[in-house]
């Protein structure tokens, strides 16, 4: 099931998501209508607090941008309880996007690679460290379940830019290719 992309401006974007247990009712569906409603907007992330839940959820799939022949290989995983670990390697820029931001690009720096514990949709404990594009994508998704996002990031003359744009996604009155829940 296609599930509303909550826009800028909606509280739950702003939250730090809460850890799930096991036993979270659903689970296994809500993962499902995740992928799906991702899939559907183009998307190669998609974190809960995107859908409207505040926990510490979210999903990456990076094998579909990867080129073939490309020694960079992608993943394609859920994130559960993610916790960052460490951050390190030479900052480098790359302009992200984001589902709940559409039509708003800019570029963000971070660093190269970010080191993350975290469960999958088993429940099965990883630790591992994720470099280029795997982990800039996880960069960002991992922000969303700490209530940040990427416009947060943007110099200040490109904010300016971005101004009305920004208010007109929080407003709703823009024309979206995917179902979207927007705050007014
Ligand atoms: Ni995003």
């Amino acid at each position: 099931m296609i599930l509303p992309i909550y826009a800028l401006g909606q509280p739950v974007l702003k939250k730090v998501g809460e850890p799930i247990t096991a036993d979270y009712k659903g689970l296994s569906e809500l993962i499902e209508n995740m992928w799906e409603t991702m899939y559907n907007a183009n998307g190669i992330g998609l974190a809960a607090p995107q859908i409207g839940r505040g926990i510490r959820l979210f999903l990456v799939d990076t094998v579909q941008m990867m080129d073939e022949g490309k020694e960079e290989e992608g993943i394609k995983m859920a994130f559960i309880n993610a916790e960052k670990v460490q951050e390190g390697g030479n900052p480098w820029y790359y302009e992200e996007g984001c589902l709940s931001i559409p039509d708003v690009h800019g570029d963000v720096e971070r660093p190269a690679q970010i080191k993350l514990k975290f469960l999958d949709a088993d429940f099965k404990e990883h630790v591992k460290v994720f470099s280029g594009v795997n982990a800039r994508v996880i960069q960002h998704e991992y922000d969303h379940i700490d209530g940040k996002l990427f416009t947060d990031y943007l110099k200040p003359l490109k904010r300016r830019r971005i101004k009305r744009k920004l208010e007109s996604i929080k407003k709703g009155t823009i024309e979206t290719k995917y179902k979207m829940k927007f705050a007014r």
